[in-house]
């Protein structure tokens, strides 16, 4: 049967509060049993697309590949997968989290985490990729699998999203976040381990501090991820590889068919 995601969950008045406070929060159960096994079998069929319009960013062999076995815009690729990047219900979640009068996409990727040879994914930032001059754009992360300490579950630092300006991570080869000096202020001691049941999701502030355990189970770790910004978020002039020939002048409202708004 073919799920419809058009309905709104209203979150509670803690939720939204702890997310503007910590600058991420957990929410249980954001898709039921039947639409969790149909966005598996999406995303599954979604990956093994072959010259698509998605990008895939890592390669069987590559160490990026060790830390995320990754698919930027899958709803390009996949009408199912579509339904549930555009979904009203996760944008209208992110709307009531971050107060945006309006939300955009920015995209979507899917984030395996490979078995046994796979490595964590290092203390980040998620606003310094991205190219835009406005913070506030955040993450939804969506659990396939039951996530825990042995397969890839995320850590957040509380608070963390109040650093601004530091630089990109290299995911492969990673400075360590807390000893730049703009960090000072952040204890990696009060990370929260976020466990989370299948069908449940976080969603983080671009600026969060986050991390992910590596994957020692043998199956793999299976997670898709959304991001969006307010409407109105500027191009910055930076590369991305989802703006990258769209035409943007530095300045200009990010927006049109590839970024729809949602909320
Ligand atoms: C991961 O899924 O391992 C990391 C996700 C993120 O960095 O947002
Ligand atoms: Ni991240």
């Amino acid at each position: 049967m073919t799920v419809v995601l058009d309905n709104t969950i209203k979150l509670t008045d803690e939720q939204v509060s702890y997310y503007r406070e910590n600058g991420f929060v957990q929410v249980e159960n954001m898709l039921t049993t039947e639409e969790l096994e149909e966005l598996r079998e999406n995303l599954e069929e979604a990956m093994g697309v072959q010259g698509g319009r998605g990008v895939q960013t890592s390669g069987v062999g590559d160490l990026y590949y060790k830390v995320l076995n990754q698919r930027v815009n899958t709803w390009r690729d996949h009408g199912g997968m579509a339904r549930f990047v555009l979904s009203k219900r996760f944008a209208d979640a992110a709307k009531q989290l971050t107060g945006f009068s309006g939300v955009r996409l920015f995209h979507d990727h899917a984030l395996f985490k490979m078995p046994r040879d796979s490595k964590p994914t290092p203390w980040h930032q998620d606003w310094p990729y991205w190219p835009m001059n406005e913070t506030g754009a955040m993450s939804i992360w969506i659990a396939l699998d039951d996530v825990d300490e042995n397969n890839g579950c995320m850590m957040f630092v509380p608070k963390s999203q109040r650093v601004k300006n530091l630089k990109t991570i290299d995911l492969v080869n990673p400075e360590d976040i807390f000893s730049d000096e703009g960090a000072s202020g952040v204890d990696r001691n009060m990370a929260a381990i976020v466990r989370l049941k299948a069908g449940s999701c976080t969603f983080h502030d671009g600026l969060t501090f986050h991390y992910a355990h590596a994957n020692t189970t043998d199956r793999p770790r299976r997670a898709l991820a959304i991001i969006y910004m307010a409407d109105g978020t500027t191009y910055s002039g930076s590369n991305h590889v989802c703006t990258d020939g769209q035409g943007f002048e530095k300045g200009d409202v990010l927006r049109g068919g590839m970024f729809p708004k949602l909320a």
